[in-house]
């Protein structure tokens, strides 16, 4: 053996340089193509099923280049939980039909938990207050209708404001917010137990027709007249309300729940021996009243969310109060009857003369002062 000459080893240098550079290259060629194959094929996929959680693992190409939307259903929804029980349920129901529609997981706050689960069966995990107060939230307002924006919203911490109760938003899933409002079971059996007794009472072992009435009163006394120039259900709304489905229901049974129950007493005609003053009307604890009204085969309602929810998952004939503001009335800005009233339910106008008096006699007040 002779020792390499620096020629030998100068060209044995150059060879292994020569190699090892195009290993690299085709290494890397083979990494790109990789690469760029399962980033396509994740991208079919996308437009095709909603977007497997290991997504969120891909390396950092620009994987949203290959889609308008998000590339991952990572980040956290939420709302703002306000007012009472009815408003709940709507944000509740709004929530989870816009972070579906957009691919995000939602979570409600420990309010709305606390209003809504002892009375539901919901499913919405809940986000810890500090999680709640670390979270770089977008704060969005929402109207009570849905729209072409709110299902391209492409934050991935969005915190949603408002009061929506509109089907617009969640129709399209209504079998999925019928299960999340499922009651619990002793809630609905003592509410069948009533209507049981009920139905026992009357003459006969046919089976009855249960129309639930709900009458809202309390604040919107005031609320209605002074703020918005609209009223609430008076007795003759009530009464024609009644008499549409007895002229279409073989001797129904009224099942009347109000937070003014005194009132009805007093303004609902019973002579007929078809109404049964049932609720508890108690404003703090809504549950039992609910659970009756969503037990009942139709609903009257008058105003408010609360009505809305007991006829949406009663599920049967809907009679409601339409047109209960003046026309020029601020709510009108707020609320869109037709995206609040399904379609088919049956709307009676409801008698504005006592605000077109209070309007008018303001229109005086000014004029004289
Ligand atoms: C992805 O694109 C955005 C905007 O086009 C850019 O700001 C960001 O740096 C890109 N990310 C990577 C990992 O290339
Ligand atoms: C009406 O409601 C009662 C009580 O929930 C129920 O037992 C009955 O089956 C319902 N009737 C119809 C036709 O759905
Ligand atoms: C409410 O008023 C509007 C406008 O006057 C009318 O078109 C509509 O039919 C009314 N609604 C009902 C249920 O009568």
């Amino acid at each position: 053996m002779w020792p390499p000459s620096r020629r030998q080893l100068c060209l044995a240098f150059l060879l292994v340089c020569a190699l090892s550079a195009f290993s690299f290259l085709l290494s890397l060629h083979q990494d790109l193509f990789r690469n760029g194959l399962a980033l396509s094929l994740l991208c079919r996929e996308r437009q095709l099923v909603p977007a497997p959680v290991a997504i969120v693992h891909l390396p950092a190409s620009n994987a949203s280049s290959c889609a308008g939307r998000p590339a991952s259903p990572s980040g956290t929804w939420t709302i703002h939980p306000d007012g009472r029980f009815g408003n709940q349920m709507g944000q509740y129901a709004t929530l989870l039909a816009l972070a579906q529609l957009n691919g995000r997981p939602a979570f409600i706050l420990p309010a709305m938990h606390a209003a809504l689960a002892p009375v539901f069966r919901i499913t919405l995990p809940v986000l810890a207050p500090e999680v709640d107060s670390r979270t770089p939230w977008r704060e969005l307002l929402l109207h009570d209708w849905m729209s072409e924006e709110y299902s391209r919203l492409e934050d991935p911490f969005l915190k949603l404001y408002g009061f929506p109760c509109s089907w617009t938003f969640f129709h399209h899933v209504r079998e999925q917010i019928r299960r999340e409002f499922t009651l619990h079971d002793h809630l609905r059996e003592e509410a069948q137990r009533l209507l049981g007794k009920l139905q026992l009472r009357r003459t006969g072992a046919r089976p009855r027709t249960f129309v639930g009435v709900h009458v809202r009163r309390g604040d919107y006394l005031q609320v209605m007249p002074q703020r918005w120039k609209g009223v609430v259900g008076d007795r003759t709304y009530l009464r024609q309300a009644m008499d549409w489905f007895r002229a279409r229901h073989e001797a129904p049974i009224f099942v009347v729940t109000s937070n003014g129950m005194a009132w009805c007493r007093e303004n609902i005609d019973a002579s007929q021996g078809d109404v049964v003053f049932a609720g508890n009307g108690l404003e703090s604890s809504p549950a039992k009243d609910f659970a009756l009204l969503t037990q009942c085969n139709h609903t009257i309602m008058t105003i408010g969310t609360f009505g809305f929810w007991a006829a949406y998952l009663a599920g049967g004939d809907t009679v409601y109060l339409a047109n209960f503001t003046l026309p020029d009335s601020e709510f009108l800005n707020i609320f869109k009857p037709e995206a609040a009233f399904l379609p088919e339910w049956v709307g009676i106008n409801a008698d504005l003369s006592p605000v077109r008096t209070l309007s008018g006699s303001w229109r005086l007040w000014k004029f004289l002062g």
